[in-house]
């Protein structure tokens, strides 16, 4: 398992064979063996296996192709609305709409995301997570009738693979890990850890084609741009409103 982990990478092509449903309800299966708070199971999966539903979520992932490329395509949503029916129902009053709520239903859709992840890798398929799902939450909350009490926090597209893409990079070990406290960053360390992210000629490529001075400039003027980032905030912060998690 290990060496499944040591050894994956994120791919973004795929062959036109299907999942059966057989291995995918496996994977799901797993999936829903990973930690969950209080085993509440505050989340829920959307599969889009629909060739026509791809398309339409499609522009809602900035028409990242591996949306329609991909044989399945899985919303994991962040979801009080069952466990809220079961209160109601039960003659308990349900107390979860509010902000800790939607961070405790998200990190259950997380863990079960990842435990899926690995469970498709450990068979030989390959995933990407789309971080486009919380830019266009509203979107896709509509598409695939999401009611109140659920909201989606990201989307894997899992598929065989047509490819094998190189590994990427990580930060050093070091970097990452602190011994009993946080020991925070010298600006000297701070250059050792990132130097060889900033030497890789890819890296240098990204630069250049760019016309940015550093690595670091790419992420903030290019790619995660500040204004981008206030604007997608406040998009979130509404639609967490509308499916009410903000009651505080
Ligand atoms: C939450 C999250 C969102 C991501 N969103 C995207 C995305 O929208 N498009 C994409 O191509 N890759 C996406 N990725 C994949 C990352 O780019 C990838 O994991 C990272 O570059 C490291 O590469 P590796 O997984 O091959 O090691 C996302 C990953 C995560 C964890």
């Amino acid at each position: 398992m290990i060496d499944i982990l040591n050894s994956r990478r994120t791919v973004r092509k795929y062959t036109k064979e299907m999942i059966g449903d057989e291995l995918l309800n496996e994977l799901l299966q797993a999936g829903c063996r990973a930690s969950t708070t209080g085993n509440m199971q505050v989340y829920s999966i959307i599969v889009t296996r629909d060739e026509e539903r791809k398309k339409a979520l499609s522009p809602f992932h900035f028409n990242q192709k591996m949306v329609t490329e991909a044989p399945v395509v899985l919303t994991f949503c962040a979801d009080f609305n069952r466990f809220n029916k079961w209160c109601e129902l039960s003659n308990a009053e349900p107390g979860y709409d509010n902000f800790l709520s939607f961070i405790t239903a998200s990190i259950d859709a997380l863990l079960v995301a990842q435990t899926v992840c690995v469970a498709a890798e450990s068979k030989g398929l390959g995933i990407c997570y789309l971080g486009t799902t919380t830019y266009m939450a509203n979107k896709i909350i509509e598409l695939l009738k999401l009611p109140k009490g659920v909201f989606p926090v990201t989307t894997v597209t899992i598929g065989w693979p047509s490819e094998l893409p190189e590994q990427v990079d990580r930060l050093p070990r070091n970097a990452i890990i602190h011994n009993e406290f946080y020991h925070d960053y010298t600006a000297e360390n701070i250059r050792e850890y990132y130097s060889e992210k900033e030497s890789r000629p890819d890296s240098k490529k990204f630069i250049a084609e760019n016309n940015k001075q550093s690595l670091a400039q790419v992420f903030t003027d290019v790619r995660y741009k500040k204004a981008d980032n206030v604007h997608f905030s406040k998009v979130l912060l509404q639609v967490l409103k509308d499916q009410g998690f903000m009651n505080q």
